[in-house]
């Protein structure tokens, strides 16, 4: 890859390192189930186009994936119409300070099983950019200015439910964008599947497997707590996979005496250990309340200021409930008198060789992203869909998450193979 940058590297480390010390991540999930869009299936092409110039950027946490797709959108835009494709560092940051690779056919080689993004990655949102003062300033006017310096066709954005929010806000402003779903939280609206949640979930349920033997050999109690920020479809898919005896995920709020009395029942069977998969935004009965009224405050809100406060209060908030998992171990011990032990699968879910799905995930969504360019169809997410790749409006992605609807058959199944559900 050629490097081009404006700045020397240490003084964007330097601003990198100070920029984290401010920087608060506060996710952004809305409450509503997504819904279908209906949108028709698009053709791929049979001729070649012009000569067009794209960038590509991923944004948000990195996912196993990413340059399987990259990949996937240099291959067809490079290889098969000739165009000309640049990648920018580090997410909309390397748009602002115009930081990027060219992205020639030599650059795209031996991608397809690396894990993470070559290009880097960050949870920047170009309206709120921290400042050195604390402050924040609006910088899209910035990636506009790169977007026309580069005389760019149309920019291929990468990412979840933030890098949409920013990707519209950068439609508003003029650019040509189309979007590729990321994130092993497989919650985005609008698309069945996303690239890095299959990986993600043959890693957690491989975990399960592997704490099953140890916790049966101590008659222990072991929680596995599994990624998937506000949506449960990381924990429910592996904790069925995984034959976990308890799962617990956000859309079904939990009652911890039914959770120990299914552990006890299953000690009074002969089963001396249980496996609990719990969701990272898994809650009690009561914080669901909470959180659903701090969600509402937040969603409600009539101008700036009362958004911010309401995004401060909902940040405080998670702040406050860090080390769930662990208080659920200290409860489940009290209830059931047996040991508990907790793993915390963290980000070895997102790291590491993307799984043969994602990588055939990425490669075919990666390839409809250049189709749309090619017709022009801009401001549009590729969604995977009914074995189709469908073009869904980036505005109707950034409103919606997808969460586990309580009827979904992977509720019903897990239901029936009798694991409790904390309801
Ligand atoms: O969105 C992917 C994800 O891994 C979530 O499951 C998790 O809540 C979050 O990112 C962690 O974010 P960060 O990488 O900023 O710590």
């Amino acid at each position: 890859m050629e490097e081009a940058r404006g700045r020397s590297e240490g003084a964007h480390r330097r601003d990198g390192a100070r920029r984290a010390c401010r920087r608060k991540f506060t996710t952004a999930g809305l409450p509503s189930v997504a819904q279908s869009a209906n949108l028709p299936p698009f053709p791929m092409a049979t001729t070649k186009a012009r000569t067009k110039r794209i960038g590509i950027l991923t944004a948000g946490g990195d996912s196993p994936g990413l340059n399987a797709a990259i990949r996937a959108v240099g291959k067809a835009a490079v290889g098969e119409y000739g165009w000309e494709l640049i990648g920018f560092r580090d997410g909309f940051l390397g748009m602002i300070e115009d930081r990027w690779v060219n992205l020639d056919k030599r650059g795209l080689a031996g991608m397809l099983t690396l894990g993470g993004t070559v290009l880097g990655t960050s949870r920047d949102k170009p309206h709120r950019m921290p400042q050195e003062d604390g402050t924040t300033r609006d910088l899209t006017g910035e990636i506009v200015k790169t977007y026309r310096r580069h005389k760019l066709d149309a920019l291929v954005c990468l990412g979840g439910g933030g890098t949409h929010k920013n990707a519209a806000r950068l439609i508003e402003k003029g650019l040509n964008i189309v979007t590729l779903p990321k994130t092993i939280d497989n919650d985005i609206a609008f698309t069945e599947d996303t690239i890095g949640f299959d990986t993600a979930l043959g890693i957690a349920t491989e975990t399960l497997d592997r704490l099953h033997s140890t916790a049966h050999s101590h008659h222990r109690i072991i929680i596995a707590e599994i990624m998937g920020h506000r949506a449960g479809w990381l924990a429910l898919g592996a904790g069925i996979a995984g034959g976990a005896d308890v799962i617990l995920i956000p859309e079904i709020p939990y009652d911890v005496e039914k959770v120990a009395a299914a552990i006890r029942r299953r000690s009074e069977h002969g089963s001396n250990f249980s496996i609990v998969a719990v969701a990272e935004g898994a809650l009690p009965a009561s914080d669901a309340q909470e959180l659903e009224l701090l969600l509402r405050r937040r969603d409600r809100a009539r101008n700036d200021t009362e958004k911010k406060e309401a995004k401060q209060a909902l940040a405080a908030w998670d702040k406050a409930r860090a080390g769930h998992t662990m208080r659920l171990a200290k409860l489940l011990e009290d209830l059931t008198n047996l040991e508990a032990r907790v793993t915390i699968l963290g980000y070895v879910q997102r790291g590491g060789t993307p799984s043969c799905h994602d990588r055939l995930l990425a490669t075919r969504l990666g390839t409809a992203a250049v189709e749309l360019i090619r017709q022009g169809k801009f401001g549009h997410m590729v969604a995977a869909r009914d074995d189709k790749c469908v073009p869904v409006p980036i505005a109707k992605v950034a409103k919606g998450i997808k969460i586990v609807p309580t009827d979904h058959w992977w509720v019903e199944s897990a239901r029936r193979v009798g694991t409790c559900l904390g309801d």
